[in-house]
Formats: C-alpha cells, sequence, structure tokens
C-alpha cells in the first residue's frame, strides 16, 4: 500500500515566538510534493502563534511533549487539553532527549500516548538505540521493547494515528546519519514488529519516519527505501531554505 511520507520539524528547544511565527509563515508557503505531508513541532510557548499562522493551511501542528495526565497540580506541565484547544492535532512522545535527559520510561510514555489518543490527537512515538547497544547489536530489540512498551493496550483501530519514528540517538545533532541500508533495515524490523504485534495491514498502514541528521543532501536516498515514510528533522529543520528542500525532497 502507498503511504504518505510524512516530513516534520522537530524544532525543540529553538526559536522564540516571533521568530516561530515567521519560520511557519515559510513553512507555509513551502510546496510539496503530492503523497507528502508537512508538519512543524514548535515550543509550548510559540503554539499560539504558529497556530494562528498556519490555521486552514496544509501544516500540521504538533507538540513536543504532554503532560500523562488531563489537569491537576502538576507545576511545570503542559496538558492535552490546553494544546487541543490551541489547534495542535499531534504530539512527539518518547523523545529520545526527553526518554535520555529527564529519564522517561516507556510506561510513562506509554500512558501519554494512551491520554493523546483519548483525546483525539495523533501521536508520533519516537524509538531508537544509543551507540553502546548498537555497538552490542541489540539495535532491533531495543526498538522492539520500545515499540512494545509505548504501544501496550493501544489497539489496531487506534493505530491509524500512531506515526514511529525511527531516531537512532548517536545519529542525533551528531551529523552522522544512519546509512540508508541501516536505517531501511531497521524499518523493516520494526514494521515485522508491528506486524506480530497488531497484522499485516497495520504493518502496511503505519507510517515510519527516519530521525538523526536528516539534511537536504541525504534526504532523497533515504526517502528511496521502502519502509522509510518520511523525517523528523532537528537541525536542518530551523533553516527555512534546508527545510524547503527537505519537504521537496522528490523534486
Ligand atoms: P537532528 O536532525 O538535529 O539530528 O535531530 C533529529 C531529531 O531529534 C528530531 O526529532
Amino acid at each position: 500500500m502507498a503511504r504518505d511520507y510524512l516530513m516534520a520539524g522537530n524544532w525543540k528547544m529553538n526559536k522564540t515566538p516571533s521568530e516561530a511565527k515567521a519560520l511557519a509563515e515559510a513553512v507555509k508557503a513551502m510546496p510539496k510534493g503530492e503523497g507528502t505531508r508537512k508538519m512543524v513541532a514548535p515550543s509550548f510557548v510559540c503554539i499560539p502563534a504558529v497556530a494562528e499562522v498556519l490555521a486552514g493551511s496544509d501544516v500540521e501542528l504538533a507538540a513536543q511533549n504532554m503532560s500523562s495526565v488531563e489537569d491537576g497540580a502538576h507545576t511545570g506541565e503542559t496538558s492535552v487539553l490546553m494544546l487541543k484547544e490551541l489547534g495542535v492535532s499531534s504530539v512527539i512522545l518518547g523523545h529520545s532527549e526527553r526518554r535520555h535527559i529527564y529519564g522517561e520510561s516507556d510506561e510513562f510514555i506509554n500512558a501519554k500516548a494512551k491520554l493523546a489518543l483519548q483525546h483525539g490527537l495523533d501521536v508520533v512515538l519516537c524509538i531508537g538505540e544509543t551507540l553502546e547497544e548498537r555497538e552490542a547489536g541489540k539495535a532491533n530489540d531495543v526498538c522492539f521493547a520500545q515499540l512494545e512498551g509505548g504501544l501496550a493496550g493501544i489497539d489496531a483501530a487506534q493505530m491509524a494515528k500512531i506515526v514511529i519514528a525511527y531516531e537512532p540517538v548517536w545519529a542525533i545533532g551528531t551529523g552522522k546519519t544512519a546509512t540508508p541500508a541501516d536505517a531501511q533495515a531497521v524499518h523493516e524490523a520494526c514494521r515485522g514488529k508491528i506486524a506480530e504485534l497488531y497484522s499485516q495491514s497495520v504493518a502496511d498502514a503505519v507510517i515510519i519516519q527516519y530521525g538523526g541528521s536528516v539534511k537536504p543532501g541525504n534526504v532523497a536516498e533515504l526517502m528511496s527505501q521502502k519502509d522509510i515514510d518520511g523525517a523528523l528533522v532537528g537541525g536542518a529543520s530551523l533553516d527555512a531554505e534546508s527545510f524547503a528542500s527537505i519537504v521537496a525532497f522528490d523534486k
């Protein structure tokens, strides 16, 4: 089955609200090919300004994280209800920076994913191994465990609202990209794992993005792999020109 390409910019903790607004205007104007979706994930405080720019456009708006509970005494957290009211349609969960800097577990990420789905948000679930795990030959097993943990209790129908982002930790922000063949091997294995957890048709439909030093110069080759369905882009999404050529990778 033909899957769309989802090209998403994860702006991380970059851009002030006025800068984010300007970048959102640029992303809105970026031409994209048929079968390509555009998405941006600004920081929480930039979401209102970006939402205003993107309203009614073809750019999907995502948050970079959210609380595992709906509301209450959780100082410093942001609720799914707040995100929804601002027009956010997706949330990135389990990013390696959340896992490794802030100690988020699969169980915690799973609670957030279930809450997001309950409220109608799409989820971009990030998975990926560290360099040490890769060198120990455990890349697939780490990803499988993160898939099983992150997707626990999520049913086949809900999988239509899940995107997987494979981001090898050692490739994030390092300028080191997985070779297209290495990335493809993990993507294929993860699709196989999803088939085992759900069904072949769920696995065939799920978008699996690659993330980790995606740049204008390597995007086409990565996207040519049969199980790579888009990119989750950090650094190169902060510059309008480079994100534009990533979005239009097939031109
Ligand atoms: P870089 O593209 O900067 O390596 O970041 C990847 C990433 O973490 C996207 O979520």
